[in-house]
């Protein structure tokens, strides 16, 4: 059985460690942040990730995961060396920042002295690979014997186990017949297991990624603009999603309008598609885009603006209690989060927002340090003249309307997240409203 690395320890490289330890494999996991692998190496996910701790502390038990900071150490142990490092949105500018990408192969290369292979997992601008390929063929020692493969990752945040040990499919994008035998090995039992394998050259299988997420941010920001359209006309979103999502081409999924889409992919990852499809000449291909993102941000500034209508017109000196700061449910990641972005907003124009999120409190903080932050739900939306609704985290979904009314200051609910059952809280004797409904 090969031996394997991964690079970088953030919610991709932790997970994959863990689930390939799972599969019976010796990992050694790197980053280059020592207080993170001493975290890791005590057991500690740095993170909040359904599953993940335990596995990994399995696996720190049966001896079949370590992590380490070392380059060299990692280059001497492993066969196949996974990269999972971020390629976050530049600043500044719509494209992707390969910093970390770059760092990673160029302080691996020197050390890589036998024969192996690099295989890239991080969403990268089509043309990253083949870069990259020729950077290892020029400087590492084993020369043509370090291989290069694309091997893009599809899994959701909250759901990172699950998808990495029952994906829907799995690609790998490779140049030569050894590197597609060793990733059949490594993924043997998946394969096994019948989920569909599909070989592609480079380009492919890094153009795949983010046309699969752009394919899901045109399909949110489709119903989204449905709901624009509901919201002028009078109609109801949500009974249209369920209508058009019967159509199994259509399909129901991925069709909750709302807030939007957020978080640490989606939002970056069409930016830096549109950047890349520019600087290939084919910007015209994927103007639409740029009216997808333009939809998706613009639920933000419909959110505040029903928010201040349902308080009255005004929103300086209004209590308004948030329920949610990650970008969605099961997760505490809040990078481009819809629902600190309206509460951040809603404070600059002058409410007094108390935000509370079952996970990702800390995260939220250390983000937007001058929102105020409750300890509970119940104590976010005290004497509020508004509950705003904007991560539909299943604690949420199971407050009692009743209960909750006791404490607020007006019983008036902005369900952001078209998530909560209207006729319940409007029992309660609730004013319910969202986006998209009358
Ligand atoms: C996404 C892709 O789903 C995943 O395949 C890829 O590997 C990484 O990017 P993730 O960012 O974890 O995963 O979250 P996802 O579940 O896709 O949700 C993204 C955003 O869209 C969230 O903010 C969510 O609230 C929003 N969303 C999702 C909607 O607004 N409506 C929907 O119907 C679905």
């Amino acid at each position: 059985m090969p031996r394997l690395t991964v690079l970088g320890t953030g919610y991709l490289g932790v997970t994959h460690a863990a689930c390939m330890a799972e599969l019976g494999f010796d990992v050694l996991g790197m980053d280059v942040d020592e207080s993170k692998i001493a975290r890791l190496s005590a057991g500690e996910v740095p993170f909040y990730e359904p599953d993940l701790e335990p596995l990994v502390a399995k696996h720190l038990d049966s001896g079949k995961l370590r992590f380490t900071t070392s380059y060299e150490e990692i280059a001497e142990f492993g066969d196949v060396h996974f990269t999972c490092v971020g390629t976050p949105q530049k600043r500044g500018d719509l494209g992707a920042d390969l910093t970390q990408v770059d760092a990673v192969i160029a302080g691996l290369a020197p050390h890589l002295r036998r024969p192996c292979l690099v295989v890239g997992k991080s969403t990268v601008p089509v043309g990253t690979a083949a870069r990259l390929a020729e950077y290892l063929r020029t400087h590492a020692p084993a020369g043509d014997a370090a291989e290069l493969a694309w091997n893009p990752e599809f899994l959701r945040e909250g759901f990172a186990v699950l998808d990495t040990l029952k994906p829907d499919r799995l690609v790998v994008g490779v140049r030569s017949a050894v590197a597609e035998a060793t990733l059949r090995e490594v993924y043997a039992d998946l394969i096994d297991a019948g989920i569909p394998f599909l070989v592609t050259d480079f380009a492919t299988a890094e153009l795949v990624k983010v046309a699969a997420n752009a394919f899901l941010a045109t399909k949110i920001s489709f119903i989204n603009a449905m709901a624009e359209v509901c919201e002028a006309a009078g109609a109801d979103v949500t009974a249209l999603a369920d209508a058009i999502g019967h159509d199994p081409r259509i399909g129901r999924r991925f069709l909750n309008a709302g807030l939007g889409f957020g978080g640490g992919c989606l939002p970056k990852d069409i930016r830096a598609f549109m950047a890349r499809a520019g600087e290939l000449g084919a910007a015209e291909a994927l103007t639409f885009l740029r009216e997808v993102d333009a939809i998706n941000m613009r639920r933000r500034v419909r959110t505040v603006e029903l928010a201040r209508e349902a308080c009255g017109g005004a929103l300086l000196g209004r209590r308004i209690g948030v329920l949610g700061a990650a970008f969605k449910p099961n997760s505490d990641d809040v990078r481009d989060s819809p629902a600190l972005s309206v509460a951040g907003q809603l404070q600059l124009q002058g409410a007094l927002v108390s935000v509370y999120d079952p996970k990702a409190m800390d995260n939220a903080a250390a983000l937007f340090p001058t929102l105020a932050y409750a300890p509970s739900a119940v104590d976010a939306c005290r004497g509020a003249d508004l509950v705003l609704h904007v991560t539909e985290w299943p604690e949420f979904l199971a407050i009692d309307p009743a209960v909750l009314g006791e404490v607020v200051g007006s019983r008036v609910i902005l369900d952001a997240r078209n998530a909560l059952d209207p006729d319940r809280w409007r029992e309660a004797g609730w004013t319910y409203r969202s986006l998209g409904r009358p």
